[in-house]
């Protein structure tokens, strides 16, 4: 079974958790970027170009990835939360997939711990692309439980 890891980071916390769990699976890994960076500037970023983007649901451009996702069985996707569900990237991204056969599986990390952020993101995958099969990850957890979690995805 080959797994992919595809993440979106902006502040770099969830790039520096995937790196840590990765370290225990070298699997391969890809990053979601916007074709046009978000501002730097925490305000700009998150009050106006990701609230427009969300509300709007604008889809924006993200830049070629250097892999195709349809040569994994499995893809761990893992973004923080924006705006109360993932980031617009993250849509884009999954909307590229067409009719993927694999499962993606889905972890997510935010600054506050509400639950129901992970329903909103779950929620609003599968209404993008109802054709993809959506498993519910980790929300908010240690590296630690991510590897054991990933051991028994992998393993069965
Ligand atoms: C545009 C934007 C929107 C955010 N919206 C939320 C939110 O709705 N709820 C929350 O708890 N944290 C929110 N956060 C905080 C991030 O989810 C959190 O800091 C996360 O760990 C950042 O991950 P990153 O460093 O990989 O980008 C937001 C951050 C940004 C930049």
């Amino acid at each position: 079974m080959k797994t992919l890891i595809v993440y979106f980071s902006w502040s770099n916390n969830t790039k520096k958790l995937v790196e840590a769990i990765n370290k225990e699976f070298n699997f391969d890994v890809v990053r979601v970027e916007r074709e046009v960076p978000y501002s730097n500037d925490y305000n700009t970023c998150a009050y106006v170009e990701a609230k427009e983007e969300v509300e709007k649901k604008i889809f924006p451009k993200i830049k070629k990835l250097e892999i195709d996702a349809n040569d994994y069985d499995k893809i761990l996707l893992f973004f923080p939360i924006w705006w109360y569900t993932f980031p617009m990237p993250i849509a884009t991204f999954i909307s590229s997939l067409g009719d993927y056969k694999g499962e993606i599986v889905v972890f997510a990390n935010s600054y506050t711990n509400d639950p129901q952020y992970m329903i909103n993101a779950n929620r609003d995958l599968k209404n993008i692309n109802p054709n993809i099969t959506f498993k519910e990850g980790l929300f908010n957890q240690s590296v630690k439980n991510h590897i054991d979690f990933i051991n028994g995805e992998i393993n069965n």
